[in-house]
Parts: structure tokens; C-alpha cells; sequence
């Protein structure tokens, strides 16, 4: 059987570089990564011809605006998570062939609701970047119903975190606080709020998960899966075993933000381990060393 080719949006970015060896090493696969400098999504004519070059069999759409704060404005995001997606959609309406469009989406768009939280629950982005995920879903929703060529899937992602992640992330924020006092020896950090939880995953585990999920078949027009490390910790525990890890004595002050006011979410990824009875995630203490390592 001909391998399936597979673009991968967003290649240059966090996650693109797990997700691309890990697609690589699948024998069932040619993977295509694209990068800004191959195709600026924003652009539709750009669009149209990476994808009529390609003529892919598979969309993995990573690319977007990934970071969640108030300074970056709602056009920004929209433009960001909901153009881009909306550009390769109307592209791909035109190809000829069965395609799979799969868009990584975030938690984000499920908002403040309690207990954990089935992929049926209802949507309710509080944020602009939220309401960006939720319209790029709804996107994909829409062009899966309306054309029968066109397979959707949606993968809502919890907090990454692993080596060569950029700063404006919880954990890479405070590893980079870490590296600091230590290079300084300082007494003490400053931190955001420390009882905000998260399904802190590492982004080669998601890679990994990610490509299982790309190998299985999907006979509906439309699915959705949470993708998340099923033990929730708050970001006090992972500060806890930062601090073990790197064997720093530090006071730790932590201030209310407004930067990110989501306390955090628990995601149900029953549906997802249900296709993957085995797969796991890797201890936090051990992406936590990793980080450390690498930075
Ligand atoms: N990281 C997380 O914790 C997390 C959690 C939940 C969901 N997600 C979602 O997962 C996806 C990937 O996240 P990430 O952390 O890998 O993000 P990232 O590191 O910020 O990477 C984003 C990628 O998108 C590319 N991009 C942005 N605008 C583009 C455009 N107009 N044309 C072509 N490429 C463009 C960027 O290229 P340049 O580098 O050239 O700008 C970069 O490669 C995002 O959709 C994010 O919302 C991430």
C-alpha cells in the first residue's frame, strides 16, 4: 500500500518539532513539514499552491497563534487560529480525493465548568484566544458536514510543556525564573497564582499520540478527541518538583495575574485511551529534568 502523505502546518513552531520525527518514523507516512517560509497560510494563493503541489492525504494543522493572553488582541487570534484554518479548508474543498483535516485545538474553548469534561460538553470560550480555537473547530465542523470528501477531526490539547519550548508558558516561564536565581543566586522568585491546575503533557508524548491518532482510520465526517495526560496538577506541585529537581532552596512569592485568568479544566480522554488502551504519559518529574537540562 502507497504510504499516506501528510502536511503538517506549523512545523517550525513547539510542537511541530516532536510531531514531525515522531511522523517520520511511520513507515505508513510521507510527511511534509511546512513552515512559514514554505507557505504563509495567510496568504491564499500560498495556500493553494502548497496544497495543490502536495495534494495531501492528511492536514495535521498545527500552526496558529498559540499563546493565550490579553495583551494579544481578538482580530490577531482571529486571524491567527481562524483564517489560516479557513484558508487550507476552502482550498482542500476543491481536491478531488479523501482528506483528512485534523486541527489541534485547546481546552480553552470549554471555559470554567467543573468535573471532568467529556468531548460532548458544551463549549464556552471565556477568552479571545478560546473563541479563535472555538470558531477554527466550528470551521472544520462545517466543511466535514458540507463536503463529503472532507474528514474533521479536532484534538483539544491541555498545557504542553517539554525541552525548547518558548517562554510565555507556564513551565517554561518558570524554568527560565529558576535558571535565573541560580545563575544569580537569588533568595527568592516571583510566580502567577500557584492554584491554577493543569493536564501538563510532554509534547513528545503528544507527538506520539498524535501520530497513533493519524493512523487510525475515522469513518464519520466529524470527531472529537481531548489529547491530555490524565493526572491534573496544579502549578504548585510542578513548582514542588521543579524545586526537587534542581535542588534550589528558594522563597517563592506568587501574585494574582490577569494575564491568564483560566484556572484550568479536566479533560475526560477516556475516548482517546479507549483507541489506545497502552499508551501513556511520562512521569512530569522526568520532562521537568529534561527541561532543565536544555535550558
Ligand atoms: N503548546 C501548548 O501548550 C498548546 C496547548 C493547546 C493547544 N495548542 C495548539 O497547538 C498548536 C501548536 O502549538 P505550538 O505550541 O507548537 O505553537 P507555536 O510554537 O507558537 O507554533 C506555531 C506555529 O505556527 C506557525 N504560523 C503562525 N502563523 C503562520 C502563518 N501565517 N503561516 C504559516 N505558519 C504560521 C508559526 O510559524 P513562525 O514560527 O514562522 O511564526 C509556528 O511554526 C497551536 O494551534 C496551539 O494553539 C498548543
Amino acid at each position: 500500500m502507497s504510504s499516506l502523505k501528510v502536511m503538517v502546518t506549523g512545523a517550525t513552531g513547539f510542537l511541530g518539532s516532536s510531531v514531525i520525527p515522531a511522523l517520520q518514523k511511520n513507515s505508513g507516512f510521507t510527511v511534509y513539514p511546512i513552515g512559514r517560509k514554505e507557505c504563509d497560510l495567510s496568504l491564499p494563493q500560498q495556500v493553494r499552491q502548497v496544497i495543490q503541489t502536495i495534494q495531501p492525504d492528511i492536514v495535521l494543522h498545527l500552526a496558529g497563534l498559540s499563546k493565550v493572553s490579553a495583551a494579544i488582541s481578538l482580530e490577531d487570534y482571529f486571524l491567527g487560529n481562524v483564517c489560516l484554518t479557513q484558508n487550507l479548508l476552502t482550498e482542500l474543498q476543491s481536491l478531488v480525493k479523501p482528506i483528512r483535516f485534523v486541527l489541534i485545538s485547546s481546552v480553552h474553548i470549554y471555559g470554567h465548568q467543573t468535573g471532568v469534561v467529556e468531548e460532548t460538553a458544551l463549549p464556552h470560550p471565556q477568552s479571545a484566544y478560546a473563541f479563535s480555537k472555538f470558531l477554527a473547530e466550528e470551521a472544520v465542523k462545517k466543511s466535514s458536514k458540507s463536503f463529503s470528501h472532507l474528514r474533521g477531526t479536532v484534538v483539544r490539547l491541555s498545557s504542553c510543556l517539554g525541552p525548547g519550548q518558548p517562554k510565555g508558558f507556564v513551565a517554561s516561564d518558570l524554568s527560565s525564573k529558576l535558571k535565573t536565581a541560580k545563575t544569580k543566586s537569588l533568595p527568592s522568585i516571583s510566580t502567577g497564582p500557584l492554584n491554577a491546575f493543569r493536564q501538563f503533557s510532554d509534547q513528545r508524548d503528544i507527538a506520539e499520540a498524535l501520530s497513533i491518532l493519524l493512523r487510525l482510520d475515522q469513518s464519520t465526517p466529524f470527531e472529537i478527541f481531548n489529547l491530555a495526560n490524565p493526572e491534573k496538577k496544579s502549578v504548585q506541585e510542578l513548582l514542588n518538583t521543579f524545586l526537587e529537581v534542581t535542588h534550589l532552596k528558594l522563597a517563592v512569592s506568587s501574585e494574582a495575574t490577569t494575564h491568564n485568568p483560566f484556572n484550568g479544566l479536566e479533560m475526560s480522554t477516556a475516548k482517546f485511551h479507549q483507541l489506545a488502551p497502552s499508551f501513556r504519559f511520562r512521569p512530569l518529574r522526568e520532562t521537568l529534568q529534561d527541561i532543565w537540562k536544555c535550558s
